[in-house]
C-alpha cells in the first residue's frame, strides 16, 4: 500500500451520470470534510453537456442535497469544496478534447509540469472506457506517460465489458496504457462493511471453517433482492439485463467470498488468487442442463418502462444453481438468486448444513425446520445470525428454530464508511485486494456468456411486481 499522497486529482468521465450524483461526489465531499483526502486535491468533472464551471459547481450542490439527506452541507463548507471543482467539456470520441483535458490539467497544475497524482474515474456505460483510454494515451495522459513522480491510476464502473470477448479487449486496451496495479475495477458490493467481514468471519474464528465444506453444509443460497425496478434506467438495462448487470460482478463476488480457500496471506493478489480459482472452478453450464439450473424472469411492466422495447426479452430476475468442482465444494448446490420489483430488498447469504444423522426430536420429517444455517445479511440488516434448535417449553419434547444473532448496529458504535468512500481511499492508496483482477473478471464473464447461451432464445417468465419472483423457481432447487 502507498502512503497518502500530499496531492491528487480525480478526473470524472460522466460527470453528469446517476452514478457520480448519487455516489461519487457525496463520497468526495464526505472524504474532503472528513480531511482524509490529500490536502491539494482537485476534482475535475468531465461531460458532455454544456456547462459552465458555475453552473457545474451550482450542479453539485443541487445533487448533494437531493441525494444525500444526511450529509452535513451548508454554503461555507461547500464553498471551500467548490473552489477545487472544476468542468472541462468533451465529446468522448474526439482527440481534442483530451488535448483540452490535458491543458486544463495543466493549469491547475501547481508546478504546471503535470507532476501531481491523477486518479481518471470511468463513470461511462461499457462500451466508451477503451474510447476513452486510447484517447487519454493519445493526449500524453496515459499511466506510462508521466515521467515525472506523480501516479495516473484509472477506476473503471462495472459492467467491465458486456461479454468475455469485449472483457478482454477492453483488458488489453487499458493493459497498454496502465500497469495492472494502477487498474481499478471497481465493484462495490466489495466495499461493503459486510461483505469485507466474510473473510473476516471464516479466517479469524477457528470453529466455523472445519465445518466449512461440502462434508457439513447441505448448499448455499445467495440472494439480492430489490424492491425497486429499473428506475430510470432503461436504456441501460436493455443493453445489460440482470445476468451483466447483478450476476457477473455483485453475485459471483459473493459467492467467490464464501467459497474461496484460506488465502496465503491478506496480500491483495493471495486473496484474489482464491477467489479466481472459486471462478475458474465453476462447473460449465451445458444447454442440455439449463433447464433445471438456470431460470431469467421479468416483472410486470417492464415494457411499459421508459426506454424498453415493447417486445424486450430482457431479464430482470435470475436464478442460477452453480456447482464448484474441487474437494470443497463437490456437488453442494449454490443457489443465487437475483431480482428487481420483488418483495423486500435484501442481500443474504445463507448457509444450511446437513441435519443430524438421527432426528430424536419431533416432529420428525422436518430436520430442514430446524438445520444449523449460518445467515450473513448484508442489507438493509447487517447481521450475522447463527440458526439452531431448541426445546421448545413444555412437556412435550419439541425443537424449535432459534438465533444469536451479531449486529454491527449494536455491536459497534463507529459510523460506518460507505462502499464509495471506501474504495475511492483504497484506489488512492494503492490498495488492490478489494477490485476486481484482470482473471476474475474473466472467468465471471465466461460463466455468464455459457449460461446466456444456455439459455439462449427462451423467453423470461413473467412475475408480478412486489412478488417472490417468477413460480418456477422451485425448479432450481429440485
Ligand atoms: C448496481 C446495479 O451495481 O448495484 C443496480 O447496477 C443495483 O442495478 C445496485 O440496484 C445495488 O447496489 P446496492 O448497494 O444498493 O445493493
Amino acid at each position: 500500500m502507498q502512503e497518502k499522497p500530499d496531492n491528487f486529482t480525480v478526473v470524472i468521465f460522466g460527470a453528469n451520470s446517476d452514478l457520480a450524483a448519487r455516489k461519487l461526489y457525496p463520497s468526495l465531499y464526505e472524504l474532503a470534510q472528513w480531511g482524509h483526502l490529500p490536502d491539494e486535491y482537485r476534482i475535475i468533472g468531465v461531460g458532455r453537456a454544456a456547462l459552465s464551471q458555475e453552473d457545474f459547481r451550482a450542479q453539485v450542490y443541487d445533487k448533494l442535497l437531493r441525494n444525500s439527506p444526511g450529509i452535513m452541507l451548508d454554503e461555507v463548507r461547500y464553498q471551500a469544496f467548490s473552489d477545487r471543482l472544476f468542468y472541462v467539456r468533451l465529446d468522448f470520441f474526439d482527440t481534442s478534447g483530451y488535448t483540452a483535458l490535458y491543458r486544463e490539467l495543466l493549469d491547475l497544475s501547481p508546478d504546471r509540469a503535470l507532476s501531481e497524482h491523477i486518479l481518471f474515474y470511468l463513470s461511462t456505460p461499457p462500451d466508451l472506457a477503451p474510447v476513452i483510454v486510447r484517447n487519454l494515451q493519445q493526449a500524453g495522459l496515459g499511466g506510462y506517460s508521466n515521467s515525472l513522480g506523480g501516479w495516473r491510476k484509472i477506476i473503471v464502473e462495472k459492467p467491465y465489458g458486456r461479454d468475455l470477448q469485449t472483457a478482454r479487449e477492453l483488458n488489453a486496451v487499458i493493459g497498454k496504457v496502465f500497469s495492472e496495479e494502477c487498474i481499478f475495477r471497481i465493484d462495490h458490493y466489495l466495499g461493503k462493511e459486510p461483505v469485507q467481514n466474510i473473510m473476516v468471519f471464516r479466517f479469524s474464528n477457528g470453529i466455523f471453517e472445519p465445518l466449512w465444506s461440502r462434508n457439513y453444509i447441505a448448499n448455499i443460497e445467495i440472494t439480492i433482492a430489490e424492491d425497486f425496478g429499473i428506475r430510470d434506467r432503461g436504456a441501460f438495462y436493455e443493453e445489460a439485463g440482470l445476468l451483466r448487470d447483478i450476476m457477473q460482478n455483485h453475485a459471483l463476488q459473493l459467492l467467490a467470498a464464501v467459497a474461496m480457500e484460506p488465502p496465503v496471506d491478506l496480500s491483495a493478489d493471495s486473496v484474489r488468487d482464491e477467489k479466481a480459482k472459486v471462478l475458474r472452478s465453476i462447473r460449465p453450464f451445458l444447454p442440455e442442463n439449463a433447464g433445471d439450473s438456470v431460470l431469467l424472469g421479468q416483472y410486470e411492466g417492464y415494457r411499459s418502462e421508459k426506454h424498453v422495447a415493447q417486445d424486450s426479452l430482457v431479464e430482470t430476475y435470475a436464478a442460477v444453481k452453480f456447482y464448484i468442482d474441487n474437494w470443497r465444494w463437490k456437488d453442494v448446490p449454490f443457489f443465487v438468486k437475483a431480482g428487481k420489483n420483488l418483495a423486500k430488498t435484501e442481500t443474504s447469504i445463507v448457509i444450511t448444513f446437513k441435519c443430524p444423522p438421527q432426528n430424536y426430536f419431533g416432529p420428525a420429517e422436518s430436520c430442514s425446520y430446524i438445520a444449523n444455517q449460518v445467515i450473513f445479511c448484508i442489507q438493509p440488516e447487517e447481521t450475522i445470525a447463527l440458526r439452531f434448535g431448541a426445546k421448545r417449553p413444555g412437556e412435550a419434547v419439541i425443537t424449535d428454530p432459534v438465533y444469536m444473532k451479531f449486529d454491527y448496529k449494536t455491536s459497534f458504535t463507529e459510523a460506518g464508511m460507505t462502499p464509495y468512500h471506501r474504495l475511492l481511499l483504497d484506489a488512492i492508496a494503492g490498495e488492490q485486494m478489494n477490485f476486481i483482477r484482470q482473471d476474475s473478471v474473466e472467468y465471471s464473464w465466461a460463466i455468464v456468456d455459457a449460461i446466456r447461451s444456455a439459455v439462449d432464445g427462451t423467453f423470461p417468465e413473467l412475475y408480478p411486481v412486489h412478488s417472490h419472483g417468477p413460480e418456477s423457481v422451485v425448479k432450481i432447487y429440485s
